[in-house]
């Protein structure tokens, strides 16, 4: 049976490489497409978000609007990396689907809902957050009992060592701290398994330029084209020789978990420092040890934590899918 899966999404130039892998890969079933204002505005991260799953040949997975804002902090976008249009300022239509009438929450519950109620886990839903944790801690806060229907959540977001949006913080979870503080706590409550896809592996799965105009020739205005002009994109963006498929590598870290190693560790968002907030705190201390003396104790939350990567099998897993060479 093809895994459940429901991504959640800041469409984005690398949320739409995930949205192919999951859209075509015949071992994933995407149930629904639930959006967040992160890379861009959440409208255009709605029109972003159908376009893409239109060009997939998916046009039945429903797609929610979402959470407009974080919770707290102000909200800021990343369109001087994805593009004034959030996915690449590409020539290509927009869909003219409209998204389902529910809102991203009600989406979630629903889908998640509809899960639990069979008898089998094989049911059960994969989270994959791939943006602002917005929606995420909304539902989990909200509809608690929807946990039923999470088999658990791989996440894209964080990092044990390194930043992106400041030296200290990784976007997403910079970009709404208190929505992912509320995540990893509800989870810890709700025992939901929940694995880090962060920047320690993030850049690693990368494509060629000349491998993504490969791709991109054939101009059948398809998932192929498409997969290759956001590479392109990303390539002549940045000036460099192949980019990364950013948040498509937590996709592919569910369909073959393999791929990375992972360590169950404590994490805990810090929320209050000043050139600190929004960084995921990832303990890699022993703590068989005796750690009486620190205040702050173990975080409530361990979760898997991906460390390393077999970034070339990432990345040959997504080339392969978007190609058509899976289906
Ligand atoms: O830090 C990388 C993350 O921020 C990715 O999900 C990218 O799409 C942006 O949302
Ligand atoms: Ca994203």
């Amino acid at each position: 049976m093809a895994i459940p899966v429901v991504l959640d999404v800041d469409t984005g130039v690398d949320d739409a490489c995930a949205l192919l892998l999951a859209a075509l890969h015949p071992a994933l079933d995407l149930r629904a497409v639930t959006c967040v204002g992160g890379n861009a505005a959440v409208d255009p991260v709605v029109a972003n978000t159908l376009t893409v799953l239109d060009a997939a040949g998916r046009a039945d997975v429903p797609v929610a609007r979402g959470a407009e804002r974080p919770l707290l902090e102000a909200p800021v976008d990343a369109r001087h990396v994805h593009g004034h249009d959030g996915m690449g300022d590409l020539d290509w239509a927009r869909s003219e689907r409209a998204p389902d009438p529910r809102h991203a929450v009600e989406l979630l519950r629903d889908v998640l809902d509809e899960a639990a109620a069979h008898a089998d886990d094989a049911h059960r839903v994969t989270l994959i957050p791939l943006a602002p944790l917005t929606n995420i801690a909304l539902l989990l806060r909200t509809y608690p009992s929807a946990a039923k229907g999470i088999r658990e959540i791989v996440f894209m977001g964080g990092a044990a060592h390194v930043g992106n949006a400041t030296a200290s913080a990784e976007f997403n979870v910079f970009h709404d701290p208190e929505a992912a503080a509320v995540v990893l706590d509800a989870c810890a409550e709700l025992d939901i398994p929940v694995t880090m896809y962060g920047l320690d592996v993030f850049y690693a799965p990368r494509v060629s330029l000349e491998t993504a105009r490969t791709l991109a020739a054939p101009g059948g205005h398809d998932a192929a084209e498409l997969a290759g002009r956001l590479i392109e994109f990303q390539c002549q963006r940045f000036g460099s020789p192949d980019a990364t498929i950013g948040d498509a590598g937590a996709v592919c870290a569910v369909l073959e978990p393999a791929g990375v190693r992972r360590e169950q560790l404590p994490v805990r968002v810090e929320l209050a420092g000043t050139w600190s907030r929004g960084r995921t705190i990832v303990d890699r201390r022993d703590w068989s040890g005796d750690l009486s003396h620190d205040p702050h104790g173990q975080a409530p939350a361990s979760i898997d934590v991906c460390l390393e990567v077999d970034a070339q099998r990432y990345a040959t897993l997504w080339l392969d899918t978007v190609s058509g060479g899976m289906r």
